[in-house]
This record gives structure tokens, C-alpha cells and sequence, in this order.
């Protein structure tokens, strides 16, 4: 971080709180708790970064030394390729400038997603290719990297028997908060945050599936990360806990890296700024999903058709998607004009793009 002096009215450039400085306070989440709208819906505590603080200089005193803002990083993942001993390519060239914010990274079963978050948590190096955050060479600086990284596995084990609140403290100490009295503090703040408090001393193992998923998100946070890693967070969850995890998600995506894991559209259509699609280790597309669906327009066509007709209208259209209304199947078909009478012309989905281009993906392969 870049040091400043301020003039003798403070510094008109904004300044940020050290970041090593922040560890000796939870100063950064400053909302405790959870608040409920009249209509029963629970809103969640925002976690708010110190506000900038000047250091003013007084007449005849030495300027102190004061903290410039540092700039948002950004992920640069340049070129990443990975096989596996058993010979399957899991990455083959990825590359993504990933910015600030909520960023879905979107792609079907087997399609390489929990390789590359794994690579970016430093858990398993790539055959080749570079991961940035800002400056720092994650691949040649693990232990600095996985300090400044926040990581929920797909598969995130803990140990049943214990209390969650133990299970954090314990998480806390390995994240290297050595100071019990902080490291109190920083657990406490987080399982409100996550609005776990109230269950702090229950079991882990007879958690909910979403209670859990709220539990690795706040094992994720400590150390207030930069970048925030989570690989397909909302499978299995019901609509209420999904909602109220990408609330959470969203909140946090406010002023770090955060990247979703999913292979479902709507967590990134409902979420995420930017995204992009990866289909058997290569990156589709990356950008806006709302640039995304706006060079679909008016090539996108829906029609009811008969279920005995279905297998003939994929044959010979470019058929994105089959969905069952009432037990109708209600087909969506790209095409450049009107395929035929009773097609209507509609705004596409993210779906549309998506299974657009998975599909372009297995054209071109089976070409
Ligand atoms: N440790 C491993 N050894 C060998 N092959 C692996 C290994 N891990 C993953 N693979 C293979 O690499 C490919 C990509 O797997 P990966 O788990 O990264 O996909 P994914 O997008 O996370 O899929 P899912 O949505 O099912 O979690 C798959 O074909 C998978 O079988
Ligand atoms: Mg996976």
C-alpha cells in the first residue's frame, strides 16, 4: 500500500485503514445482527469497510505518514491449463480478468470449475499459466495468497461434533488470529453476520444444509479477504436459504473479488455483474450477462409444440431449451428469422446464452 503525506488541511485523496491495522479491530463489520422488514423478510448486516480517515496536520507539527488508497485488485488468471495423471484436460487456456464484485463463473457438470477455484486457492498447481490478484503472483506466493484468500469447498467437511462457534474460533486461530480477545470479536461479528448467532452452540452436524452453507461462508471471511472464492454454494439449498446466501454473497461481492461457482443460470442472472461461461476447460464467453442477452435479441423464438413433435423440431432447429408447462413442452429455438408459424419472438435469457453456447461448443467439437 502506498504511503502519503497529507497538506495542512488533510489530504483530499480518500484514505483506507491498513489493512493489517484492521486485523486488531472488527471495526469492519460495524452493523452486528440481523433486522427484520414488516414483512418478516430478514435483511442482513452490510459489512462496512472503515470509513476513510483523514489525518489532519496541525500547524507546526510533522505530516504523519498516512495510508493511500490502495487500488481494488483485480484476478488475472492468464492461460491456465491443467491434465490430470488419468489424461482428462480439466483446463485447457483459461484466461479472465475478474474485477471487484460478484463474478459467476457458469458451466455444466465436469466443465473444469472446481479445478480453477481450486488453482486459485492454491490447492493444486495448474501444467501452466499465471493467477494475479493486483501485484501478487498467487501461484509464487501461497502462503500470502491463501492469507488474502477466502475459500468455501464444494465439498466442505467439518467435524460434526462440534459447536459451531468452537469450530470457528478453531478456524479463526489457523487463519492466524493468534489474539483471543480479537479472535472473540471476529467470530463473535461473523456469526451475526451470517445470523448464526443464535444457534453459536449448536452442533455442526445437525446443521441444515443452508445453516452449513452460512457456516463456510463465515469460516471464508476471516481475515477479511480481497478474494473471496466459493464453488457451487446453492446446490441443494431450498428458495428461502438460497436467497438468503446470495443476499449475503452480495453484500460481501460490494467490495472484494467474489467468485461463484455455479451450474445454476439464475444464481448469476439474480447476482452477478459479470460472468462467464466454461464448458470442458475452455471459457465460452466472458462479460455482462446483459450484453450477453442483448446480442440474442431478436433471435430467440418460443412455441408449445406437441411432445410427439419435440424429437423432430430438434432435429432440424437449433432448439436452446425443452421446458415442461403443465406437462407442454415449451421449446426455445434460435434463429435468425421466424422458424414457422406459432414461433413468437421473445427477450432471450441468460439460459438462452448459455445453452446457446454450450451447444456452439458441441457443434464445433462434433464438426
Ligand atoms: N483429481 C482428479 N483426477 C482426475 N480427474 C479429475 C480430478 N478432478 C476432476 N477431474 C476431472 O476433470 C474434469 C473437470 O472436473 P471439475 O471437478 O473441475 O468440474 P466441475 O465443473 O467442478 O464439475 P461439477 O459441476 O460436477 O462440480 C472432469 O472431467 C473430472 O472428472
Ligand atoms: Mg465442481
Amino acid at each position: 500500500m502506498a504511503t502519503g503525506y497529507p497538506g495542512n488541511y488533510g489530504s483530499t485523496v480518500p484514505v483506507r485503514a491498513p489493512r493489517t491495522l484492521r486485523r486488531d479491530s472488527v471495526t469492519f463489520i460495524t452493523t452486528f445482527g440481523t433486522s427484520h422488514t414488516a414483512a418478516g423478510q430478514v435483511v442482513f448486516p452490510r459489512i462496512h469497510r472503515p470509513a476513510p480517515s483523514l489525518v489532519p496536520a496541525r500547524d507546526g507539527l510533522k505530516p504523519h505518514p498516512i495510508l493511500l488508497p490502495e487500488p481494488d485488485p483485480m484476478l488475472s488468471i492468464k492461460n491456465l491449463s491443467k491434465t490430470y495423471a488419468n489424461g482428462v484436460a480439466a483446463l485447457t487456456g483459461v484466461s479472465l480478468d475478474i474485477p471487484t464484485g460478484m463474478f459467476g463463473l457458469l458451466g455444466p457438470n465436469g466443465a473444469g470449475k472446481s479445478t480453477l477455484m481450486r488453482t486459485i486457492a492454491t490447492l493444486q498447481d495448474p501444467d501452466s499459466g499465471t493467477i494475479h490478484l493486483g501485484d501478487l503472483d498467487l501461484l509464487a506466493n501461497k502462503a500470502e495468497a491463501r492469507r488474502r484468500l477466502g475459500y468455501l469447498p464444494q465439498e466442505f467437511g467439518v467435524y460434526p461434533k462440534e459447536p459451531a462457534i468452537t469450530m470457528l474460533d478453531h478456524f479463526a486461530r489457523l487463519k492466524g488470529i493468534v489474539n483471543a480477545k480479537e479472535r472473540r470479536e471476529v467470530v463473535e461479528a461473523l456469526l451475526r453476520q451470517v445470523n448464526l448467532w443464535d444457534v453459536r452452540g449448536q452442533k455442526l452436524g445437525g446443521f441444515s444444509g443452508g445453516m452449513r452453507q452460512r457456516f463456510g461462508i463465515a469460516q471464508a471471511l476471516l481475515g477479511d479477504p480481497r478474494l473471496i472464492i466459493v464453488d457451487e454454494p446453492t446446490a441443494g439449498l431450498d428458495p428461502e436459504e438460497r436467497n438468503r446466501f446470495l443476499n449475503l454473497l452480495s453484500e460481501i461481492g460490494e467490495h472484494v473479488v467474489v467468485i461463484l461457482s455455479t451450474h445454476i443460470v439464475e444464481d448469476v442472472t439474480d447476482l452477478c455483474p459479470r460472468m462467464a461461461i466454461i464448458s470442458r476447460g475452455q471459457v465460452l464467453l466472458t462479460g455482462e450477462p446483459r450484453e450477453a442477452m442483448a446480442s440474442l435479441q431478436g433471435r430467440v423464438w418460443r412455441k408449445t409444440v406437441p411432445k410427439a413433435a419435440l424429437a423432430r423440431y430438434q432435429e432440424d432447429l437449433v432448439v436452446l431449451s425443452t421446458r415442461l408447462v403443465a406437462g407442454v413442452p415449451v421449446i426455445h429455438v434460435l434463429a435468425d428469422a421466424r422458424p414457422e408459424e406459432g414461433f413468437e419472438a421473445i427477450a432471450p435469457d441468460l439460459e438462452d446464452v448459455y445453452f446457446g453456447r454450450l451447444r456452439a461448443q458441441a457443434a464445433a467439437s462434433a464438426a
